[in-house]
């Protein structure tokens, strides 16, 4: 890609955190960019700066994307003023720790209306544009946690399993037609997602914990190579590495043991 590049990227959860770290990087390359969030005066704020720094085309989209509905205007409207997306950031999501007996069910429900149901809305509703076109990149963001059932992370780990497992099924169908699906397994990273899911920051993820900017930067260069997944990270890869290794019982009491304490 080169500083002019003028395929529209659309990222979703733009307003903080790798959404946030997305849009700057993309803004870089010279991208002009969608950003899609709840939050507008955040999106707005980024908006403007990118717009000054960088000289490209931002549009701003505030989006309740839980809503199903609510996704397919947006991508109605944005064929209605003719923006083709090349490059989709499937990126918006939740965590949610405690035990899940005692959370509220709604809760649980509520994040995989986001982490499961509106991401696989937004990849159909693009990807069908993309096939027509045959060409374009999706990046679909899980988790480490979708490797493996971790104690307390029960319904988010599960939500982050089924994005891995839909990413890799996806990358395999599309490639044929010039669609790319990339899959990133980000570990603890220093964004907003600790305090959206209420999460007790233990020692060990203290010392696993990334900035976005690498992270960020991991998922664009898989992306752009044609991945099929790519976790960033030394330390989050033999986390993989050791679920491959040992048996199922070892590894997860491991990780519950580094997400709980
Ligand atoms: N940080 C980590 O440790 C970590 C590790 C692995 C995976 N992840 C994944 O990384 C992704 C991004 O999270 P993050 O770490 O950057 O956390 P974050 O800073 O909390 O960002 C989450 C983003 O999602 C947006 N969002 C949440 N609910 C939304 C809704 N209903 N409609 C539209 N947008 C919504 C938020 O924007 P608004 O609130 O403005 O709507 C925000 O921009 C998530 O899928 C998360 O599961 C994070």
């Amino acid at each position: 890609m080169t500083k002019t590049d003028s395929s529209w990227v659309l990222i979703t959860g733009a307003s903080s955190g790798f959404g946030e770290e997305f849009a700057r990087q993309y803004a870089e390359q010279g991208h002009p960019l969608v950003l899609v969030a709840r939050r507008l005066e955040r999106l707005q704020a980024l908006a403007e700066t990118l717009r000054r720094q960088f000289r490209i085309e931002v549009v701003v989209e505030q989006v309740d994307l839980s809503d199903i509905a609510a996704v397919v205007q947006l991508h109605r409207r944005l064929r209605e003023r003719g923006m083709a997306i090349d490059i989709l950031i499937n990126n918006a999501g939740h965590g949610l720790q405690g035990p899940f007996v005692d959370r509220q069910l709604d809760a649980a429900l509520t994040m995989v209306q986001l982490d499961v149901a509106s991401l696989t809305a937004i990849t159909h509703v693009f990807a069908q544009d993309m096939r027509a076109r045959r060409r374009g990149k999706i990046l679909l963001v899980a988790s480490l946690l979708a490797y493996q059932g971790v104690q307390n992370f029960a319904v988010y780990a599960a939500a982050k399993a089924y994005v891995l497992r839909l990413g890799e099924a996806l990358h395999r169908e599309l490639k044929r037609d010039g669609v790319t699906v990339t899959t990133l397994c980000p570990g603890m990273s220093d964004t907003g997602f600790a305090a959206a899911a209420q999460q007790k920051l233990t020692p060990a993820l203290k010392l696993l914990m990334m900035q976005p900017a690498p992270v960020v930067r991991t998922g664009i260069r898989a992306l752009q190579a044609g991945r099929i997944s790519v976790v960033p990270g030394w330390a989050n890869k033999a986390l993989v590495i050791l679920t491959w290794a040992t048996p199922r019982w070892l590894h997860q009491a491991f990780l519950s043991r580094a997400m709980n304490g």
